[in-house]
């Protein structure tokens, strides 16, 4: 499609957006700077976007800011970040929540830093009546993970089915996946949210993470918005059902 045609698609805005931020050391580097800086910068662009999703009308919004893998970088990255999540919790809650967003973290917080832990906890608990936007930042996150844990609690509560299954993620009660974004240019999902994207649509950018602006989750949006989403019905009886609807 050409980018006229896509400026032409009536906006379809997703329910939930999933968003795996990759590219900061990669720009970092190409600038002669440290990785850390690629990460701090990678945070300003994190708080833009969020932003951007609550005026949207974006109903969930997660980001991919720690994976269960990425325990494995160097001590002294992983440290750093470390940091950088207290520091963002300390400066970022009192605006998310004037701006009624309901702030999640989800994944293996057992792994994390005591003081980290009570500063989410604090966050979540503040923001937990707003009505707004469900910002999920997911750290020491990895799908794998997610599923296995929400069987457990399934099959403990009664019986695993995909809807009992799906009620015990860490994205309980949340829209699944409809538009996963990766900037970075790899094309990978890297454990990120494999239940809650059964039926995502994928889109990949080469732009890195720290680069990456309002514009291009637009643009990114517009994308979606083109697409057929057929979920195994063929494309007449998506074009009938939406006359008839
Ligand atoms: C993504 O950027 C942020 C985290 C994984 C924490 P990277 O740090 O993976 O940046 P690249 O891929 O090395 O450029
Ligand atoms: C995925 O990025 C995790 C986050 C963005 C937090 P990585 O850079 O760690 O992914 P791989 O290892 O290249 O797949
Ligand atoms: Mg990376």
């Amino acid at each position: 499609m050409s980018d006229s045609d896509l400026e032409s698609t009536k906006l379809v805005i997703p329910n939930h957006i999933a968003i795996v931020m990759d590219g900061n050391g990669r720009w970092a580097k190409a600038q002669g700077k440290l990785r850390t800086f690629g990460h701090k910068k990678g945070v300003a662009v994190a708080r833009d976007i969020v932003r951007y999703c609550g005026e949207l009308g974006v109903k969930s919004l997660t980001l991919f800011a720690f994976s269960s893998e990425n325990w494995q970088r160097p001590e002294k990255e992983v440290g750093f970040l470390m940091r950088l999540f207290i520091e963002a919790l300390q400066s970022e809650v009192k605006t998310l929540h004037k701006n009624n967003v309901r702030l999640r973290f989800i994944g293996n917080r057992s792994r994390l830093e005591e003081s980290l832990q009570k500063g989410m906890l604090n966050a979540e608990t503040k923001t937990s009546g707003n009505t707004g936007l469900y910002f999920n930042v997911a750290v020491s996150y990895g799908g794998r993970w997610d599923i296995v844990n929400a069987v457990k609690k399934a099959s403990e509560k009664g019986g695993v089915t995909e809807e009992s299954i799906s009620a015990y993620t860490e994205t309980s009660g949340q829209h699944d996946v409809d538009l996963f974004i990766r900037s970075g240019g790899e094309k990978r999902i890297s454990n990120f949210l494999l239940w809650q994207m059964s039926y995502a649509e994928l889109y990949f950018t080469d732009v890195l993470w720290p680069e990456f602006s309002n514009e291009h989750l637009l643009t990114a949006i517009q994308d979606f918005s083109s697409r057929q989403r057929r979920f195994g019905k063929t494309g007449d009886q998506v074009v009938k059902e939406k006359t008839t609807n």
